[in-house]
C-alpha cells in the first residue's frame, strides 16, 4: 500500500474490536485506504491483537489517575497528530471526548452507535429497545459533535425486533449490520462523498436531510 496516495485513518478502540476487524478486512480487500494506527485506552483490548495480526501500528493510552478529561484528550491528540489521518474512527471507544478535542476534529471524527439515533443514546441500547417495545432497532454511523451521540447521522441499518428477542440476540444481529455499514461510511468520508460542514451533512454535495438507510443492494463497497 502506498501511504502517500491513499487516504488514511486512525481507529480508536476499547475492547473487542469486531468493527475494527471489519474495517481491516475491507482495507485488505480493496486497498483504497490505510489504517495508520489503532489506539486503545485499554491495555488488554482484544482489538489490539487484531491490529497486530494485520501489521497495524498500535498505541495504548491509559488514563493516569487524577488526569482530567482535557489532559487525557491532549495526550490522545498528540498521538493522533503523529499520523496526520484524514479520518478518526471511533470503533467501540468507551470514553466521552472533551469538547476541545471534538471541536478540533469536527468533520473528521465519526462513531458507530448500536441504536437508531436519536433513539437510545448512551448504553444498554438493545435492552432499552426491547423494553420500549420497538419494532425496529439498528445501528447508526454519525459525525461526532460535543454532545454525546448527538452528531448528525450518515447511515443507519435497521433490524426487526423479534418477539422472543433478548438483548444478546438482538445485539448480535445489530453488530452484523454494524460490520456492513461502517466500512461504507468510512469510504464515503474518505472519498469526500459525504462531508460535514457548518453543522450540516452533505452527500454528493447535496444537504443530507435524513440518514441514508442501508440497503445491501444499493450500498455496495
Ligand atoms: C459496538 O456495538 C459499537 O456500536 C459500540 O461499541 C460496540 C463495539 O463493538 N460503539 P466492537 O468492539 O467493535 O466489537
Amino acid at each position: 500500500m502506498n501511504k502517500k496516495t491513499l487516504p488514511s485513518m486512525v481507529i480508536l478502540i476499547s475492547g473487542n474490536g469486531s468493527n475494527l476487524q471489519s474495517i481491516i478486512n475491507w482495507v485488505q480487500q480493496y486497498n483504497v485506504a490505510t489504517i495508520d494506527a489503532v489506539i486503545s485506552n485499554k491495555v488488554n483490548a482484544l482489538g489490539l491483537s487484531r491490529a497486530k495480526n494485520a501489521n497495524i501500528q498500535t498505541e495504548i493510552l491509559e488514563m493516569i489517575p487524577g488526569q482530567s478529561r482535557v489532559e487525557y484528550d491532549e495526550d490522545l491528540s498528540d498521538i493522533i497528530e503523529r499520523y496526520q489521518p484524514d479520518l478518526i474512527v471511533l470503533a467501540g471507544f468507551m470514553r466521552i471526548l472533551s469538547e476541545l478535542f471534538v471541536e478540533k476534529y469536527l468533520g473528521k471524527l465519526i462513531n458507530i452507535h448500536p441504536a437508531l439515533l436519536p433513539k437510545f443514546k448512551g448504553l444498554n441500547t438493545h435492552q432499552r429497545a426491547i423494553d420500549a417495545k420497538q419494532k425496529e432497532h439498528g445501528a447508526s454511523v454519525h459525525f461526532v459533535t460535543p454532545e454525546m451521540d448527538e452528531g448528525p447521522n450518515i447511515i443507519q441499518a435497521k433490524v426487526s425486533v423479534l418477539l422472543d428477542d433478548c438483548a444478546e440476540k438482538l445485539a448480535d444481529r445489530v453488530l452484523q449490520q454494524e460490520h456492513l455499514i461502517y466500512p461504507i461510511a468510512i469510504q464515503w468520508c474518505l472519498q469526500q462523498k459525504i462531508r460535514f460542514m457548518d453543522g450540516k451533512v452533505f452527500y454528493n454535495n447535496q444537504p443530507l436531510l435524513q440518514p441514508i438507510c442501508y440497503d445491501p443492494v444499493i450500498h455496495r463497497l
